[in-house]
């Protein structure tokens, strides 16, 4: 008699686990409602009471950060930060091989040059070491990405960035509500960038943010996502070549609702990870990432767990996925490949309008061995959404797993 549903055995789990997504409730109903009856439909110049300069406040302070600038999507507030912070034609800036591909081509997309790195086998995050060994004199800056929330070794980061006089910018599309040593991911470089993309623990369905404990650095991102207007000048005077990044007031009015909850989301995501942890623990043939003495909060958009073919008896991560799907569990590969193998990359379609007369790099022979590993052969991640229910969920999901490893010699 098989055991495993995948070969007509009973399934373990067989109702809803986690929660649905989006969640949303009366605040989300009511901000949307006061501001269509209020007519004012767009934030204008007022960042005290329109909701968008409400949510950049109240964003900002939630993540430890002086400034926030709400923006349009999560891939123009990277552009915005790298306009913002002085990117020049041909200036190189360091990414993670292991992220959405948006973290390389809001680069490309202000004309500089993205130079894919390794992630660090341990945490899945950008490899400090190989982030040193591939600056020259043209890297201006480190785009570190908190991939799947978990906050990267900012210090290390922080200290080569001193040591070669470079700028960071936090790649924080993954870690709303995620702290470093107890401060919020985004508030720790030069500039933290978030989407608030649907998908994401913070969302307005689309949208993005900026943030910055740098006066100056909050004054040009206000310019760059608003025409290149200056705070407290006239309306129609435009100081740089600007595009306009601005959020709506509706997408604000619905950021503003999740804003509420992500508190107790997040330190429910957390503690019911650190649960499925001590139970992955227990289950041979999966670990989990461990948590480096910084991450003190780990609020995930996805969150990753470690398979180890050899210790599971020899099979494919795709065939442990098939087999724990018809258990009820879905798993993904994060983000399936190394950035630097997209058809973008592999086949250099970057379009007349970028690059200019500076020669891009041949990303074809930009190894990042440890990222292809990982997403070929180990990484599976989970959305969050699962981990937004009880310790019960959290039993089910290993019971899942365990039974799958028990009866592996069902599935060779
Ligand atoms: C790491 C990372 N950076 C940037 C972005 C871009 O955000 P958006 O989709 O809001 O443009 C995403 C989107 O998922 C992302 O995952």
């Amino acid at each position: 008699m098989p055991q495993l549903a995948i070969n007509g055995g009973p399934k373990v789990i067989d109702r809803q686990i986690g929660s649905d997504w989006p969640i949303f409730g009366d605040t989300e109903r009511n901000n949307l409602l006061e501001v269509l009856e209020s007519g004012r439909w767009w934030r204008g110049g007022d960042a005290e009471t329109s909701m968008v300069g409400r949510f950049e406040q109240a964003f900002a302070q939630f993540q430890d950060a002086k400034h926030g600038v709400a923006i349009t999507n999560g891939t123009q507030a990277l552009e915005c930060a790298l306009k913002a912070i002085g990117i020049r034609p041909g200036d190189e800036v360091i990414v993670p091989a292991a992220t959405f591909v948006a973290t390389a081509t809001a680069c490309i997309l202000v004309n500089a040059i993205p130079i894919v790195v390794d992630i660090d086998p341990a945490t899945y995050q950008i490899s400090p070491e190989a982030a040193e060994a591939a600056i020259t004199d043209r890297t201006v800056g480190l785009m570190p990405v908190h991939y799947g929330g978990y906050p990267c070794d900012m210090e290390s980061l922080k200290a080569i960035a001193d040591r070669h006089g470079l700028w960071i910018i936090e790649d924080s599309a993954h870690a709303h509500g995620s702290t470093w040593n107890g401060q919020g991911c985004g508030s720790i470089g030069d500039i933290g960038c978030f989407s608030l993309q649907m998908g994401k623990t913070l969302t307005s369905g689309e949208g993005g943010a900026c943030l910055t404990n740098d006066d100056e650095l909050a004054r040009m991102l206000f310019s760059f996502h608003h025409i290149g207007r200056f705070e407290g000048r006239p309306f129609y005077e435009h100081h740089i070549v600007a595009s306009n990044l601005r959020m709506t007031e509706w997408q604000a009015a619905v950021a503003l609702g999740g804003l509420e909850r992500l508190e107790e989301q997040a330190n429910t995501r957390d503690a019911n990870a650190r649960y499925f942890e001590d139970g992955l623990r227990q289950i041979e043939g999966v670990s989990p990432i461990e948590r480096a003495p910084w991450v003190t909060r780990w609020n995930f958009y996805f969150y990753h767990f470690k398979f180890l073919s050899e210790q599971f008896g020899g099979i494919s991560k795709e065939v442990f996925a098939k087999a724990l799907a018809a258990e009820g569990l879905s798993t993904g590969s994060g983000h399936l490949h190394p950035i630097q193998k997209n058809p973008l990359f592999t086949e250099r379609n970057w379009g007349p309008a970028c690059f200019g007369d500076n020669a891009p790099p041949d990303y074809a022979s930009m190894p990042t061995p440890e990222a292809e590993r990982i997403c070929a052969e180990e990484g599976i991640s989970m959305g969050h959404r699962l981990f937004l229910g009880d310790t019960g969920d959290m039993d089910l999901m290993l019971e899942a797993i365990a039974k799958v490893r028990e009866n592996v010699d069902e599935l060779k």
